[in-house]
């Protein structure tokens, strides 16, 4: 894919639906009594890992134009899959899926591809056993995962690190567990599980970074309405900052404040988006317009970290592009992404020509020379290739995206989007 250095980006556009939404409402969808109707679904390759693993046990589930139809099965309505699941790259199918798994009277085995066989699955596996699953892993740490039948009873657990995969993991098992379970977060992450635990009926308590579940009898099935991801609107929102000229909306994006740090890292470093249009669904939604403005340096770490996890390699683009220096801390769980994104980026950068240095637990970059447009590799990584699309467009000379198709775990529709707005 090559990537020319435009002109203004100008017109208003709607991004996929949100994936991290899309994933649990297939999957409460299954778990839930009755049928439900998901509109606005992320046709990504991660989200159909997810629809093909519930298949494989025996759910009922109906891909057409305009929704996604789950004939839930109940709590306890799960079959055996005849073979191991595959959840191809996506770390929260594995994750999330092993919490429910942990709670079913089957053996499964839970396997990815060559990414997913890297990231650590230790701390699920930890607190999963310590509510009496039984649970293998190789080296007991990595795919393919082994689930036993087993009993499982609540506990209450700190969580080493701010992931939401991590707390939805214990929180679904926690549906099959006697007893409360309890999950203290070390900062909050997202909050979609125990949102539509809510709509469904089940009981679940947030008290500052504590979450308590009580186990439900069964889940209500009610329909799910997707907003857009702002993950995938942050590539639009960046590209709109950093192009002169541009004025873009994107319509209906999920403004859930879990997710929001990237609209405020950005005004922090001097960009102009205004919400409009705001709706508070189950999920809050908004329209957002961006217009080309002169960014600076800023520095991003701490609490808001988890609030813009997957926006961090995009964030590292607008900070190239930025006056001064940026600092980015506190931001490890990069490393066990779908590929080292802190390598990924500062190596990127660097054969740009963009002053970047590689930190223990992210990167500084010293931005605001105009970067050289190259031929830049994706690390197999969705973000990353979008990431660096995005850097390309306000480039000197053009640059070229190796393996461009990986957009499609996320995002299949990416540069077709980017194009219509003159990209
Ligand atoms: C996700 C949580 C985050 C995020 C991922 C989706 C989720 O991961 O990076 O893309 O849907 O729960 P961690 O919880 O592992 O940080």
């Amino acid at each position: 894919m090559q990537i020319h250095p435009c002109g203004p980006l100008r017109g208003s556009i709607t991004v996929p639906g949100d994936k991290s939404i899309s994933h649990r409402a297939v999957m409460l969808g299954a778990l839930a009594s009755g049928t439900t109707h998901i509109t606005g679904f992320l046709m990504g390759e991660d989200c159909l890992s997810t629809i093909d693993c519930f298949r494989k046990m025996g759910v009922d589930i109906e891909v057409t134009d305009g929704e996604v139809v789950v004939e839930g099965v109940g709590l306890h309505g799960l079959c055996a899959p005849e073979e191991a699941l595959y959840t191809g790259n996506s770390g929260t199918t594995t994750r999330l899926l092993c919490g429910i798994l942990a709670g079913q009277p089957f053996t499964v085995t839970v396997n990815g591809d060559a990414s997913i066989q890297k990231r650590p699955m230790g701390r699920i596996i930890k607190p999963l056993r310590e509510m009496g699953a039984s649970i293998e892993g190789k080296n007991d740490n990595f795919c393919p995962l082994t689930l036993y039948p087993s009993e499982l009873h609540g506990i209450e657990y700190r969580l080493p690190v701010a992931s939401a995969q991590l707390k939805s993991a214990i929180l679904l098992a926690g549906l099959y567990a006697e007893g409360q379970t309890t999950v203290v977060e070390p900062t909050p992450s997202r909050d979609h599980t125990e949102r539509m635990f809510r709509a469904l009926g089940v009981e679940v308590e947030t008290e500052g970074n504590v979450i308590t579940l009580d186990p439900p009898e069964d889940l209500h099935a009610v329909d799910i309405a997707v907003p857009g991801d702002i993950s995938s609107a942050a590539f639009f929102l960046v590209a709109g900052s950093i192009v002169p000229g541009s004025e873009l909306t994107i319509r209906n994006v999920g403004v859930n404040p879990t997710r929001t740090g990237i609209l405020d890292v950005l005004r922090d470093m001097g960009a102009d988006i205004t919400e409009t249009n705001f709706r508070d669904e189950a999920e809050p939604v908004c329209d957002l317009t961006v217009r080309y403005s002169k960014l600076r340096g800023v520095e991003i770490g701490g609490a808001i970290i988890p609030r813009l996890i997957d926006e961090l390699p995009v964030l590292a683009v607008a900070a190239a592009y930025a006056e001064g220096e940026t600092v980015i801390r506190d931001a490890q769980e990069l490393k066990v992404k779908e590929s080292n994104r802190i390598a990924a980026m500062v190596t990127e950068l660097a054969r740009a020509g963009v002053d970047v240095e590689e930190t223990e637990d992210g990167m500084v970059i010293r931005g605001g020379r105009q970067p050289r447009g190259i031929s830049f590799q994706t690390y197999k990584d969705h973000r990353i290739a979008m990431s660096l699309a995005v850097l390309g467009l306000a480039a000197h000379g053009d640059s070229r995206i190796a393996d461009h198709e990986v957009v499609a775990i996320s995002y299949p529709d990416f540069f077709r989007t980017l194009e219509s707005l003159g990209g």
